[in-house]
């Protein structure tokens, strides 16, 4: 889409300061300059979005180099819930890098990574005692989740599930389910990785007794996957409360629960990947409260660090201990600045206006797309909080190329907006949790006019 068809606002200067505007099309002239410094000097395996160059966020907008405005439903991906430049942050992690940035916590230590363990201990669903180690990305807190579930467990394997994604790392690849571009051509993967089905809740049965048999189903379908290699040699379970890269895929009632008492029931270590749907994302802290489920162990990163890379692996405090002194770590794990920009996280979390704000985000999309329902080619809008994405498929089959369109059309409108799921055909919305009403109403307009631009 070229700025003739995008219509930038007409007079820039009337705009408000924190709305959508768009004085070049996108990406504009320094950013195409830029770009072409990429691609003389970036591998071409990393992909992007939008190829635009950013100079500072405002609130839930990000301005490029050209000034354009643009409204952000990605949010890096799920991290900077709390905003891009959120005040706090920049406070605390500015005092904490004038004071020192890094010691190494296996080294000399620093209270700011004991303070956000505390937290998370406290926080993490499980009314038990807990222990928490922290890493610095989602993927290095999925490995060391399977690290330490095999050395209190002592056993092998690993069971994952459909539509999983859990990181690019050699382990995490493993355990992703998508093959293009996840998995394609880095093999040989490790072993010891298992797949087990779920039970999607946009695909369940409306009738409540048809819908139990379908988790029924699907559960029994895990222990069929179980029992292949013998549910005695499963270290760990570990599942997205909601899945992400998948293509926001909620669990239907009673699957979780379901998962848990498996577990249980065999000794295996339950890791609940909090990653993209937790800190606050879906409305609630943690995505598996919806579910009243505590995994034995709870994987954070992302939003926990509001961009700062953080990841937190908290568990039971006898899974946790039973790995030797020494065994775990990392030279940045629990960087001081990290860990200061995640001490203003939870502050910022502190009085739930950010979950309240999540819960709007869901009401307001709702509201805006289930009415899309009614047209061939949309196949459903699912999510939880701000974590809400809509699908696109008809008779015959799913509908990348709407999905792509769409996103691709909103883009160019200045509407930063992602796709996901195994098939490409589902466009998701991550908004910053505190997104002003007024920037959330006027992306949600603009996409549902490239939506429907896009199935005509
Ligand atoms: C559920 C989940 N687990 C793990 C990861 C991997 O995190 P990272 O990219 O920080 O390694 C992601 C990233 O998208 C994720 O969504």
């Amino acid at each position: 889409m070229t700025a003739a068809t995008v219509a930038p606002s007409a007079d820039p200067a009337a705009v408000p300061q924190r709305a959508r505007r768009l004085v070049t099309e996108l990406p504009g002239p320094r950013s195409r300059e830029l770009e072409a410094e990429r691609r003389r000097h970036v591998t071409e395996g990393f992909g992007v979005t939008l190829p635009v160059f950013i100079d500072r966020a405002e609130g839930s907008l990000l301005v490029d180099v050209d000034r354009n405005r643009i409204i952000d439903f990605a949010s890096g991906i799920a991290v900077t819930s709390v905003g891009a430049a959120n005040p706090r942050v920049a406070e605390r992690a500015a005092a904490q890098l004038g004071r020192f940035t890094h010691t190494c916590f296996m080294v000399t230590e620093y209270s700011s990574f004991v303070e956000v363990c505390r937290w998370l201990n406290e926080h993490t669903p499980g009314d038990f005692d807990k222990r928490t180690a922290l890493f610095s990305t989602g993927a290095e807190a999925v490995e060391n989740a399977v690290k330490i579930a095999r050395s209190a467990t002592r056993r092998p394997n690993v069971l994952v599930f459909d539509e999983a994604y859990h990181g690019r790392t050699q382990l995490t690849m493993a355990m992703t389910a998508k093959e293009n571009p996840y998995r394609l051509n880095f093999g040989p993967l490790p072993g010891a990785v298992f797949r087990g089905p779920t039970a999607p809740a946009h695909l369940a049965p409306a009738d409540p007794a048809a819908s139990a048999e379908y988790v029924a189903e699907a559960l029994a379908g895990v222990e069929t996957v179980l029992a292949e290699a013998g549910p005695e040699t499963f270290a760990a379970m570990v599942v997205e409360p909601v899945q992400g890269e998948g293509g926001f895929v909620v669990h239907t009632d009673g699957f979780l629960a379901g998962l848990r008492e498996i577990a249980t029931r065999h000794g295996i270590v339950l890791v609940v990947d909090e990653i993209q749907a937790g800190m606050g994302r879906t409305g609630a802290l943690f995505a598996s409260e919806h579910d009243g489920v505590a995994g034995d162990i709870t994987l954070s990163a992302k939003a926990l660090g509001a961009g700062l890379p953080l990841s937190a692996v908290t568990g039971r405090a006898e899974l946790m201990n039973a790995v030797h002194p020494g065994g775990l770590g990392g030279t940045y794990a629990g960087n001081p600045v990290a860990c200061e920009a995640a001490l203003a996280v939870f502050e910022l979390l502190e009085d739930g206006s950010l979950l309240a704000g999540a819960r709007g985000i869901e009401a307001a999309v709702r509201a805006r797309f289930e009415p899309l329902l009614a047209h061939d080619g949309v196949a459903s809008v699912r999510g939880r909080g701000a974590m809400m994405a809509v699908e696109f498929g008809d008779a015959s089959g799913p509908r990348a190329d709407v999905a792509k369109a769409a996103a691709a059309a909103a883009n160019a409108a200045g509407v930063l907006t992602l796709t996901c799921g195994t098939h490409g055909n589902v466009i998701r919305l991550l908004p910053p949790l505190g997104i002003e009403p007024e920037v959330l109403d006027e992306g949600l307009a603009v996409l549902e006019a490239a939506i429907r631009g896009a199935l005509s």
